[in-house]
């Protein structure tokens, strides 16, 4: 059995083009990424190529890719219909100045599937969060949100705010600090953003009352995917709804991550409807693309000299046409159920080798995604999170990758994809990596405590 040194040196013998692409990409780049979530230790894997569910790195070494660009790939790397449509559209146009002809058909196989009554373009799920916490604020002409430690919603000041605190700042868990999660932050931004415990119903109630008066929104991840995977208690979604309802603020869904996991996104999924959702990744099929949706009361309200919306590259012809393909041909229900029973699989084969091995994790999962948190306990928030052992996550990470798989991302607060171009070979070549790495986790596991109730 190899031991955790051996997988490192393995990691660093296979991977020598990247160590040097680390090093030039660091003399002009803070840290040679350009995203810091793309950081790993000890340095970035370097990307050549890809295609359906594999990555080629510059070393030459192919992997089986379950991160997809962190679920932004549920139509799989380079899918053949999207690349043939992308071509003929680039060869007439990239960009207009003028709206195209596909963002109307677009919005509109959206609207349906999705649920909502209107929507609007942009490209990033930053701008898309942004832009609906503008649009509660402007409704409800209040300025406090609502969000929940450890859920992620973009690199922008306004929702930066508790999103990894430390146990030394996070405070209270019925009542956690807002601790800004940035330098550069106004203090201005932290007063009016209020931040609540996930899956704690009660403790939230509480707070949504008490600043009632100034709530403009409550905004969240159905699912939050930031800290692992966490599903929400029965009935803590459709208590938000109630708060939301009593209150007069908007309930605003972040889908960036959850719209690509059910062909009808999280409503599909749980059957609560928020007053406006918040869609990217997926919906572009490996595009910049994003968009929100809502109830037409609050997104007519959308119009000039009332709540502002504008972008050079919203709705560009390249991404329109990206997001119809990758919608209308490749993510059809059909396709979507496939994935998902590749995804129950995977899911399934890592309980089956946890239990095998006794190894002291825990599966989280619901459809194409899921994760394995380093930890005895379940993960229903923040706080329960922290007890991840990221050490170990690291291990077994450098261990999957010389094996040639890419198990979920960067760090043990992702979860696995499983995309329309993953095959049931896949699953099993994933779980014969992670069996035969199980033994070499277990080596360095402490001894398996006790589970407490939580
Ligand atoms: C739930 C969620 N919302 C918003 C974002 C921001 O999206 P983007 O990186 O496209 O700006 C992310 C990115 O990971 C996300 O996971």
């Amino acid at each position: 059995m190899r031991t955790v040194e051996d997988e490192q040196e393995a990691f660093r013998v296979r991977t020598k083009k990247s160590a040097k692409a680390w090093e030039t990409a660091k003399r002009c780049t803070p840290f040679g990424v350009h995203s810091n979530y793309r950081l790993l230790d000890p340095y970035p894997v370097y990307v050549h190529r890809a295609k359906g569910s594999r990555i080629w790195d510059v070393d030459g070494n192919e992997y089986i890719d379950f991160n997809m660009a962190f679920g932004a790939l549920v139509a799989g790397h380079s899918h053949p219909v999207l690349a043939k449509a992308i071509q003929e559209r680039v060869a007439n146009g990239t960009i207009f100045g003028f709206e195209g002809e596909d963002a109307a058909p677009l919005a509109a196989h959206m609207a349906k599937r999705f649920s909502v009554d209107r929507i609007k373009f942009s490209n990033t799920g930053l701008e898309g969060t942004l832009f609906s916490i503008r649009l509660a604020r402007g409704v409800t002409g209040r300025t406090k949100i609502m969000k929940f430690e450890g859920c992620y919603h973009g690199s922008h000041d306004a929702l930066m705010v508790s999103i990894k605190p430390t146990p030394d700042r996070e405070g209270d868990p019925r009542r956690p600090t807002p601790v800004p999660s940035s330098k550069g932050l106004v203090p201005q931004l932290t007063k009016n953003t209020v931040i609540a415990p996930f899956n704690d119903l009660e403790a939230t109630e509480a707070l949504v009352r008490e600043n009632a008066d100034d709530l403009a929104g409550i905004i969240l991840e159905p699912i939050p995917m930031n800290m692992g995977f966490i599903l929400p208690k029965p009935g803590f979604l459709e208590g938000l709804r109630d708060l939301a309802d009593d209150t007069g603020a908007v309930l605003i869904f972040d889908e960036v991550k959850t719209c690509g996991k059910w062909y009808g996104g999280a409503q599909e999924a749980f059957g609560v409807e928020p007053d406006v959702k918040v869609f990217g990744k997926a919906i572009g099929g490996g595009f910049p693309l994003s968009a929100v949706g809502g109830k037409a009361d609050i997104m007519d309200q959308v119009v000039p000299g009332q709540i502002a919306h504008a972008g050079t590259f919203n709705a560009n012809p390249v991404s329109m046409a990206a997001g119809l393909v990758t919608l209308t041909k490749i993510l059809t229900p059909a396709a979507m159920k496939r994935a998902q029973g590749i995804g129950d699989s995977l899911a399934k084969g890592y309980i089956d080798v946890i239990e095998d091995h006794h190894l002291f994790m825990k599966v989280q999962y619901a459809g194409i995604s899921g994760t394995v948190h380093f930890t005895h306990k379940p993960v229903v928030d923040w706080r329960s999170f922290q007890g991840v052992d990221v050490a170990r996550w690291g291990n077994c990470n450098t261990a999957m990758l010389n094996r040639g798989v890419i198990p979920m991302a960067t760090g043990p607060d992702e979860q696995w994809t499983c995309s329309v171009a993953h095959t049931k070979a896949d699953v099993e070549r994933h779980l014969a990596a992670f069996e035969e790495v199980a033994e070499m986790i277990k080596q360095v596991q402490p001894e398996m405590p006790l589970v407490e109730a939580i």
